[in-house]
């Protein structure tokens, strides 16, 4: 029996988008091949590395594994919707600040990650950053560099709210 593919509605960035996919597809495809949102990376393909998070309705989840059916009538956020008219979020803005890249491929997940949980929490401390990222996966080996940006992005964020920036 041949796949069907049926139309979607999807909210991404604060956009509706209607798309047309098998109801299994995972979203990661759609949001890569079909909106060209390239922020959201392919790594494992079964949620273990996390570089293919975004956030749907303020929580972490990994693209590669949410059927395209199951995203709809959720508000969902990739890395291109955090900045704000072509500005930096400030947590991306930490990263390329404390030049935390090494080949880059992880910090698409490391920054969504990040985002969803100073969104709850926008003082969470090293212990508490670090579980929260503990299944993101970095082969370069620039966990310090990264919980180093993901301090100075708190720093900022902080001082934002108070006026002091
Ligand atoms: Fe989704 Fe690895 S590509 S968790």
């Amino acid at each position: 029996m041949g796949r069907i593919s049926k139309r979607h509605e999807l909210n991404v960035n604060g956009v509706v988008h209607e798309i047309e996919a098998e109801t299994t597809t995972p979203l990661l495809f759609v949001l890569r091949n079909q909106l060209c949102l390239n922020g959201p990376k392919y790594g494992c393909g079964y949620g273990e590395c996390g570089t293919c998070t975004i956030i749907i309705d303020g929580l972490a989840a990994r693209s590669c594994t949410i059927p395209v059916g199951l995203a709809v009538n959720h508000e969902i956020i990739t890395l291109e919707g955090l900045s704000d008219g072509g500005r930096l979020h400030p947590i991306q803005k930490a990263f390329v600040d404390a030049q935390a890249a090494q080949c880059g491929y992880c910090l698409n997940g490391m920054i969504m990650t990040i985002a969803a949980l100073l969104d709850r929490n926008p003082s969470p401390n090293d212990a508490e950053i670090r579980n929260e990222l503990r299944f993101n996966l970095c082969r370069c080996g620039a966990h310090y560099e990264i919980l180093e940006a993901v301090r100075l992005a708190i720093a900022s964020m902080a001082q934002t709210r108070s006026g002091t920036l």
